[in-house]
Order: structure tokens, then C-alpha cells, then sequence
């Protein structure tokens, strides 16, 4: 049984990697990832605004007195206690390189091209084996065209990609006008891989205390629908390397991204509800269903259901959808 590939040019031993997430931000749970079985483990993300803060507040130390970090504090209210952040974030990865055998991908998360990408080289020297660029955007502006939105996307990526020589993948929403497009744009602006897709938190309303809240539910398999969608669009179709996020609960939706295109198949929330080891769960969940369907190289069913290899290629589209509005 053939489970080896390779994501962003990188080998790995099967395709189920442990996504950025909390497990991910302690050598202890990285440790626990890769005895998990995890093939390649992204971190945590180091935070644009993190970065900002400890700037601001050495700024603020140089011109004691002057009370200009209150921005940053509002994102992170500890953050005299992470003022550390940046650095503590390189050392977790040279140790996470140091201790461990798979792949680590450092993440980073931000949405402005300056100020702070030069981190990106810096994690790279601390030997990250590649990065992922989380762009968390939400264009709340409403005289913020789509235009410019997807330039700031390009702004952000080339700048990253001017630090650095290891592989960049790009974590990304699904809310652009013409998402197949934009994917191209970045794949054409050097991105190395495409992370489909980022879960926008969405805030609620508390009807007690009237005030937002911010809301953090675990994924559900639906929520893979989105995702293998466009995933089945890509395939074959962008000269990158392809990951999936979002709504593995078990080696089903595995196999269905895989199916759909996705090189690598990433998850976070069912390694919260059912720790770590869950990974080992998925790697034989799919081996299983590899031996009893007659394959024996992960390499054959990848892309096997993309919409470039289905009968009816119109099952992506709304002639699907007029047919399922029908079948009703
Ligand atoms: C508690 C929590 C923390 C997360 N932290 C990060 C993060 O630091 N950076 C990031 O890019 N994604 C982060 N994510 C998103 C996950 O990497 C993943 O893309 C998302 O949860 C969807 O995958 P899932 O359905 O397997 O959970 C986080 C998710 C959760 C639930």
C-alpha cells in the first residue's frame, strides 16, 4: 500500500496533516502530533498583530511614557505577557525541527504587506520546512472594491515571497466573486500551495447581555461541501499543490478530498474533540477503504472525482443545482 506524496515539493509519509491550531502551539503537542501520525504538522499562527505589539512596545519602552501600542492591545489584552511572542514563536520552531522527523510549517497570519513579513525569513532561518500565509481579511469597508481586496491577497504574498526561498502555501476564504480566478492570480504571483479553505469566525449576538460575542464552533463533515467543491474545480487545473480544510471528522471526508484533488488533507477540530491519536485513525480509516476498493497508490484516487475526470462535469455546476432544487 502506496500512501506517500509529496505537498509543496515537500515528502510526506501518507496525506493527512495536523492544520494550525492549539495542539500545534507547544513543543509537548507537537511531539504528541507526530506520535499521533500526523505526515507534516502547521503550527499555530504568529500573528501580524503580535508582531506589531512587541514593535510597538519596544517602541513604547524607547519613548517611555507615550501610550501608542492601544490598538494592538485590543487584539491581544495580554499582551505585556506576549510582548515574547515573535521570538517565543521561533524558538517553538527550531525546537519542533530539532525534535521531530516530519515536515514543520510555520504560519502566519496577517493582511498588510508591511512591517511584519520579514518575519517570514526569519522562520525560515529557524528552519521551517515551509509557510503557510494565512490572509484573514474582512473587507468591512464597505467602499472597498473586489478589486482591491484580491490586490491586497497579491500585495501580501509577494511580499512574503521576496523573503523567502522555501515553499509558501496561501490559507484562503471562499468569498471572492470569481474564486477559480483568484486562485490562479496567486498560483501565477508564486504561491506554492492553496489551503482550502479558512473558516471565517462569524460573530453572535448574546440576547442577554446585548453585546457581539465571539463564536468558535468545531467543524462539522458538512462544511466540507464548500471546500471539495472548488477543490474538484481546481484540480489539475493550477500549478500548485492543493490542501483541504475544514470538516474532517473521519476518514470519509479524507477520502472524498482526496477523490476531489486535494494533495493533502488537513484537520484541527477532530483532533480536539478526540486528541491526537485520531490521526492514526484516518491514516487506517483510508488505507482501508484504499484496500477495499482496489487501490494501491494514494496517487490513483487523487483527482479520480475532480471535475476534469467525472462523467458529467456539469455536476459542479448549476446545472447540479437546478437538479437539485428538482429532486427535492
Ligand atoms: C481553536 C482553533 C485555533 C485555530 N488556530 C488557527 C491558527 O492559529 N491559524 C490558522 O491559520 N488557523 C487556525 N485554525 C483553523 C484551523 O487550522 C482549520 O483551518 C479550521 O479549524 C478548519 O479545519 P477543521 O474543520 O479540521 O477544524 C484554528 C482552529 C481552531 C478550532
Amino acid at each position: 500500500m502506496k500512501l506517500d506524496t509529496t505537498y509543496l515539493g515537500l515528502p510526506l509519509k501518507h496525506p493527512i496533516v495536523a492544520s494550525a491550531g492549539p495542539i500545534s502551539q507547544t513543543l509537548d503537542g507537537i511531539r504528541q502530533l507526530e506520535d499521533g501520525n500526523a505526515a507534516a504538522i502547521v503550527l499555530s499562527s504568529l500573528f501580524e498583530e503580535q508582531i506589531r505589539s512587541e514593535n510597538e512596545l519596544a517602541e513604547q519602552r524607547l519613548s517611555a511614557g507615550t501610550d501608542s501600542f492601544g490598538e494592538s492591545l485590543s487584539y491581544f489584552p495580554d499582551v505585556a505577557e506576549r510582548a515574547a511572542g515573535p521570538e517565543d514563536y521561533l524558538n517553538l520552531v527550531r525546537n519542533a525541527v530539532e525534535v521531530t522527523d516530519v515536515p514543520i510549517i510555520a504560519s502566519l497570519n496577517g493582511m498588510t504587506n508591511e512591517g511584519w513579513v520579514d518575519y517570514a525569513r526569519l522562520l525560515q532561518d529557524a528552519g521551517a520546512d515551509a509557510l503557510e500565509l494565512n490572509v484573514y481579511y474582512i473587507p468591512a469597508d464597505v467602499d472597498t472594491m473586489g478589486a482591491d481586496v484580491e490586490q491586497r491577497y497579491v500585495e501580501v504574498l509577494d511580499a512574503v515571497k521576496a523573503e523567502v526561498t522555501i515553499p509558501v502555501a496561501i490559507k484562503l476564504g471562499p468569498y471572492f466573486s470569481a474564486f477559480g480566478s483568484m486562485a490562479r492570480i496567486l498560483v501565477d504571483a508564486g504561491a506554492d500551495g492553496l489551503v482550502l479553505f479558512n473558516r471565517f469566525y462569524q460573530p453572535d449576538i448574546d440576547l442577554d447581555t446585548l453585546s457581539i460575542t465571539p463564536s468558535l464552533d468545531l467543524s462539522e463533515p458538512n462544511e466540507i461541501r464548500l471546500p471539495l467543491l472548488w477543490i474538484g474545480v481546481l484540480a489539475g487545473r493550477v500549478d500548485a499543490s492543493i490542501a483541504a480544510t475544514s470538516g474532517v471528522r473521519t476518514s470519509e471526508q479524507v477520502i472524498k478530498y482526496l477523490l476531489a484533488g486535494a494533495d493533502v488533507v488537513m484537520t484541527t477540530s477532530s483532533l480536539l474533540r478526540n486528541g491526537p491519536r485520531h490521526m492514526a485513525d484516518l491514516v487506517r480509516g483510508l488505507a482501508q477503504w484504499m484496500v477495499d476498493k482496489g487501490y494501491d497508490d494514494v496517487g490513483q484516487l487523487r483527482g479520480a472525482m475532480s471535475q476534469r475526470q467525472v462523467q458529467d462535469p456539469a455536476a459542479f455546476e448549476r446545472a447540479n443545482y437546478i437538479k437539485v432544487l428538482q429532486s427535492y
